[in-house]
């Protein structure tokens, strides 16, 4: 039976590592340092990401940030070589200065973005990048099934609790344009091609559909919450005549200089 949780489950987002990872492996590709020294992965999860950095830049020290013990635990024992550091990016203080500050999938959980890129800018060496990918999860029919669902009162979920914090593309280029001289912004939709209604949501159980699940204290509930939310995810992702489902997913990606 699972319980409601409010650490991540490294286990189940890793089971569409496939589908998580090729925004990392598409980002890392056009980042153009030839041997940064020092790399951070904030948000580095179960070290999917940090992987693709280390095969990029072998001889790189690269240290992986992350606030879920259980995601560090889960990457400690990966045997990727970097430092793992549990810490809250909004709050922590970054030892020393970066090459290359990256995030793949990350920042959407935190608040204050704007003022953490500005303390992440101050951390990096004077021709260092900060590389992002964030999903543009608001521009999903995927985010009108979740905050649809929880404004519903039989799940009694507190204002805005459980929503990503994410802005518009022209706010983030806002944001970096301020910090930074040079800004390369783009949007790429994954076209995740799903077995089933109940594959996608499975994948967002391990993420978006996280913060909600784990306020239903019952089993019940959770098991009545997520029927209502495969019902809608039904109506906005119609099968095709093969019976796959196309979950297009939306991602947002900066590199700043
Ligand atoms: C969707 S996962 C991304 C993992 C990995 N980077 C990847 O590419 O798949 C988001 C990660 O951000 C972490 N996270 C969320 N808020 C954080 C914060 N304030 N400080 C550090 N890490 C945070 C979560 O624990 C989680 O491991």
């Amino acid at each position: 039976m699972r319980t409601p949780s409010t650490d991540w489950n490294p286990s189940l987002y890793l089971k569409y590592g496939r589908e998580r990872l090729q925004p990392t492996v598409d980002l890392a590709s056009r980042i153009d340092l030839e041997a940064p020294n020092r790399i951070i992965d904030i948000g580095c999860g179960p070290g999917n990401s940090t992987s693709v950095l280390r095969g990029r830049w072998p001889e790189a020290e690269i240290t992986g940030l992350d606030n879920s013990p259980a995601m560090i635990e889960r990457a400690r024992q990966s045997g990727i070589e970097a430092d793992w550091i549990i810490a809250d990016a909004s709050t922590a203080q970054f030892p020393g200065e970066w090459d290359l500050i990256f995030s793949n999938a990350a920042y959407q959980w935190m608040a204050g973005q704007s003022e953490l890129f500005s303390k992440l800018r101050s951390n990096l060496m004077p021709n260092g990048i900060m590389a992002a990918q964030i999903p543009l999860f608001r521009e999903m029919p995927m985010s009108g099934v979740i905050s649809e669902e929880a404004i519903q009162p039989r799940w009694n979920f507190g204002a805005g609790n459980g929503h990503l914090m994410i802005h518009s593309r022209e706010e983030y280029y806002d944001i970096l344009s301020g910090l930074f001289e040079h800004v390369d912004l783009w949007v790429t939709d994954y076209i995740h091609v799903m077995p089933s209604h109940e594959a996608i949501l499975e994948m967002m159980r391990s993420t978006a559909l996280m913060p909600f699940l784990a306020q239903l204290e019952f089993e019940e509930d959770r098991r009545a919450y997520e029927k209502e939310i495969l019902k809608r995810i039904g109506r906005e992702y119609p099968a095709r005549g093969n019976g796959k489902v196309l979950f297009p997913f939306r991602r947002l990606f900066f590199i700043a200089k």
